[in-house]
């Protein structure tokens, strides 16, 4: 009798919803997608006679890939967490590298409040021309991986110049869980590489050996940690419980 307990468990698991799951994990309420991968900047600008930033993850990811801001421009994978300030933006750093009356709109009086206008929602109309991407559920809705394969976007990988191709590492992982009858997790890299570059991760998120990752289980992906680093504020969220186990169905 005692094999049959597992397959039970997995029986029923297959058959609950990815909001039971939710709910079973108390994840963090979802924004509106339109607002989902928005961070409001508020570090220093709070302390002046300025609004807080507001900066949108859909309204510049179509165009640059993630390793642009969070390789080549230093932004941390955290909100609040760079030193970004008004004479380094002038420099050419941070939102400067682009921000510079060429790329885009630069940082002149007239622009100001583009970027300092306190509001989650800034700039929601312009969600609306990403609607003929492919769908998803939840999160900012939009299946990333499917309009960048296809080609649909085709955001810079690099803004300085010269050539970047993506590392054609395309190991994928099966990742067993603790839980033996849960049915495993997978990693895909070739995606990831199509964002990210391998030091976005190794060594300081994920150890670069399979397995070897210590304290990897769902409750710290919740808080934020491992696959939640990204997976709760700007790639798909947790919620989407199929996406990464696939084996609980589509
Ligand atoms: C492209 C977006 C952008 C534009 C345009 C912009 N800022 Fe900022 N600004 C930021 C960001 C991001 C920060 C960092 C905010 C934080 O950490 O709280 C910042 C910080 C500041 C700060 C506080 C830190 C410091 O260095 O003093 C002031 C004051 C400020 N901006 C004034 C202005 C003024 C005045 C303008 C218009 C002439 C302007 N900003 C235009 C993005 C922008
Ligand atoms: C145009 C620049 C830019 C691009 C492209 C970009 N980011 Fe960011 N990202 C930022 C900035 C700016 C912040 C806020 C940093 C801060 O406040 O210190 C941020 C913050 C984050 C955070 C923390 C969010 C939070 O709420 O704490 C994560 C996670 C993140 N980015 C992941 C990604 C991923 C994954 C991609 C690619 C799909 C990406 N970023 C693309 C600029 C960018
Ligand atoms: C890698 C280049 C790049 C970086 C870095 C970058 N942006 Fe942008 N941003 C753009 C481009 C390109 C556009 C769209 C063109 C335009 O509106 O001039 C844009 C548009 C915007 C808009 C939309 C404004 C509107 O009124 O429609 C805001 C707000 C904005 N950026 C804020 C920021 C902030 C804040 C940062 C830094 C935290 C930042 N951006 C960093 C390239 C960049
Ligand atoms: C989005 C995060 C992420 C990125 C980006 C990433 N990796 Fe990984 N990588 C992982 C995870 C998660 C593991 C498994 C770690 C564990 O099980 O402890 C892993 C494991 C590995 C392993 C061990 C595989 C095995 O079977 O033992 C190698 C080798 C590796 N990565 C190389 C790379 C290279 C090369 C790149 C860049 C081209 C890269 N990774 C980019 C997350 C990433
Ligand atoms: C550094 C950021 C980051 C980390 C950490 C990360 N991912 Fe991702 N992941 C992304 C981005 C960006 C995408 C593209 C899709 C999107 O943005 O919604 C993605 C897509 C995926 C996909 C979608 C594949 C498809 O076919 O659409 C899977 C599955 C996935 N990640 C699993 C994981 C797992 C499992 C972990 C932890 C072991 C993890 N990711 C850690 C950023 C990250
Ligand atoms: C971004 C990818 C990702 C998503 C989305 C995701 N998981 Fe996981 N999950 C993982 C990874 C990776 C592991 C394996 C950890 C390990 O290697 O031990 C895991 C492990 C588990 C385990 C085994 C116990 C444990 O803590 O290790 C359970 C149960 C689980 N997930 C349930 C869920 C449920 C329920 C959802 C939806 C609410 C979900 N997962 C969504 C990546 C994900």
């Amino acid at each position: 009798m005692f094999w049959a307990i597992p397959s039970l468990v997995l029986v029923l698991l297959l058959m609950v919803s990815d909001a039971v799951f939710a709910e079973s994990w108390n994840l963090p309420p979802l924004p509106p997608p339109s607002q989902y991968g928005n961070v409001m900047i508020n570090r220093s600008a709070g302390k002046s006679d300025r609004s807080p930033v507001t900066f949108s993850h859909w309204g510049h990811r179509v165009k640059y890939t993630c390793r642009v801001c969070h390789s080549e421009l230093g932004f941390e994978m955290k909100a609040n967490a760079t030193e970004i300030t008004e004479e380094k933006m002038k420099n050419g750093q941070y939102c400067g590298a682009c921000h510079d009356g060429r790329t885009a709109f630069g940082h002149t009086p007239e622009n100001c409040d583009r970027c300092h206008n306190g509001n989650m929602g800034y700039g929601e109309e312009k969600f609306r021309d990403l609607e003929s991407l492919p769908s998803s559920r939840y999160g900012s809705h939009i299946d990333w991986t499917e309009a960048i394969s296809k080609k649909l976007i085709q955001p810079k990988q690099t803004i300085f110049g010269g050539k970047y191709a993506p590392d054609s590492f395309r190991k994928v992982l099966t990742m067993e869980p603790q839980w033996a009858e849960f049915p495993p997790a997978v990693f895909p890299h070739e995606v990831h590489n199509s964002w990210l570059d391998c030091s976005s991760c190794h060594p300081d998120i994920f150890n670069i050996k399979k397995k070897a990752t210590k304290h990897f289980s769902m409750n710290f992906n919740n808080e934020g940690k491992f696959c939640g680093v990204c997976h709760l504020s700007v790639a798909f969220p947790l919620n989407n419980c199929k996406r990464c186990h696939p084996a609980l169905g589509r």
